[in-house]
């Protein structure tokens, strides 16, 4: 632990860090890299900015959130129990059970879910779950997409892992190549982040990918932890999902979910990041000890955004609407697009990644000269020793504005890039 050298004459200030020092190994979020790049340049005059960055739905939420938090407001004096309501566990195990079509009574949701403040938190808390002191008498890995969601990393090192990216680019169909993956590594992973939909190339695992990364977790022990925050928003037919692979499996000890847990968030299925609502769900052993850490260190889902939530899940309507209203925006942009930047129609999510070059320059000038800001694909990945980063030529538009919006930011894009 580094001292601080405490200056009342120039006021706090701190000659080193103070704390905790794996934080200094984290580079500062992608956003505030993004707000830093952009400072000094200021937009041509007269144009209205569109901002494209953040994966924030800008969709009117449904109305079903209002409703019944008014209806439950009487729970907002009380605090939440960590393992959440009967009915939200309920609500998320249906929902799971219909959309990945797996054999009625399988999932045992008193067991297998618990509610979270939205998922990001508890990616990144899960660290500090499956990572040990030591795996195979060596420091932890934690494997993850390159690119992929921050807090991940973030997660990995704050837990005193190691880090390791493993490159989802074209050739390796944006996911990570398993094949690829040593014993020697293998053997001393504790959890592996897999992203599908992926964040941000949009493409989805194959059931047999699935399987084989459910495998490997159980073969070498570790935790396989499966985001899938985007498996609602699809373009052409709907995503695989980790429980229902495992669900297929051969269940010789009678555990299906072993090793494997699964994140879903009403953020972008239900257009309400606001509302901090998501859960996980899988392995009993796992979610039971998850509840125990969360039990130390996190807050419960409120009461009544837990019967809000419970109410959003049983809703498939205005998830369609939600589906149908981003399909329309990949058309526009495609429209506009025309397969420049080496774009091809993803599975799912909401984003476009785009090969422009240089992303950060590419971000720099659509700031410029057409005031619309996008997020260089650096920005989300990392470069292994020896190689590029996989991100460098990209930026990520996210689809979150209307339809009109979306259209008018791809053709500015194709006008100011070319
Ligand atoms: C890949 C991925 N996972 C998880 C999240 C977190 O979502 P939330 O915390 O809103 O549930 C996001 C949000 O942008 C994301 O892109």
């Amino acid at each position: 632990m580094v001292l601080a050298d405490f200056s009342v004459n120039s006021g706090a200030v701190f000659s080193e860090a103070i704390g905790n020092d794996r934080l200094d190994l984290l580079t500062d979020y992608p956003f505030t890299r993004l707000a830093n790049l952009l400072a000094p340049i200021t937009p041509r005059a007269n144009v209205a900015p569109i901002l494209l960055t953040v994966g924030e739905p800008q969709h009117t939420p449904p109305a079903i959130i209002e409703e019944t938090l008014r209806a439950s407001a009487a729970g907002w004096n009380r605090y939440p129990p960590v393992g959440g309501t009967p009915e939200f566990r309920a609500a998320a195990g249906d929902w799971l059970t219909r959309r990945y079509d797996l054999p009625a009574g399988l999932l045992h949701a008193d067991s297998s879910v618990l509610p979270l403040s939205g998922t990001r938190e508890a990616l990144f808390m899960l660290a500090l779950l499956a990572v040990p002191t030591r795996k195979a008498g060596r420091q932890p890995a934690v494997l993850m997409p390159n690119p992929f969601y921050a807090p991940y990393e973030g997660a990995a090192v704050m837990a005193g892992a190691e880090p390791v990216f493993l490159s989802a680019t074209r050739e390796t169909g944006f996911l990570p190549d398993l094949d690829a993956l040593t014993p020697e590594l293998l053997e001393r992973t504790a959890l592996f982040y897999l992203c599908t939909p992926a964040n941000p190339q949009g493409a989805a695992a194959a059931p047999a990918y699935l399987a084989k990364a459910i495998g490997l977790a159980r073969q070498y022990g570790f935790v396989l932890a499966v985001d899938e925050c985007y498996a609602e928003i699809w373009l052409d037919a709907p995503p695989a999902g980790a429980l229902q692979v495992a669900a297929g499996l051969p269940q010789a000890d009678g555990k299906p979910w072993a090793n494997l847990l699964v994140f879903h968030s009403l953020s972008k299925r239900s257009s309400a990041a606001g509302l901090r609502s998501g859960f996980v769900a899988g392995d009993p052993a796992l979610i039971g000890r998850f509840s125990r850490l969360r039990s130390y260190g996190c807050a419960g889902m409120p009461l009544p955004i837990m019967a809000a939530s419970t109410a959003l899940w049983r809703d498939e309507a205005h998830v369609e609407e939600n589906r149908a209203a981003y399909r329309a925006k990949f058309a526009a942009a495609e429209a506009e697009l025309g397969g420049r930047y080496g774009y091809s129609r993803p599975a799912g999510g909401f984003f476009l990644w785009l090969e422009v070059g240089n992303g950060e320059e590419a971000a720099k000038r659509l700031w410029a000269e057409g005031a619309i800001r996008v997020l260089p694909g650096a920005y989300l990945s990392r470069s292994n020793p020896g190689e590029p980063n996989p991100g460098d030529a990209f930026i990520r538009v996210a689809l979150v504005q209307d339809t009109d919006t979306v259209a008018q930011a791809c053709a500015s894009i194709v006008r100011i890039l070319g």
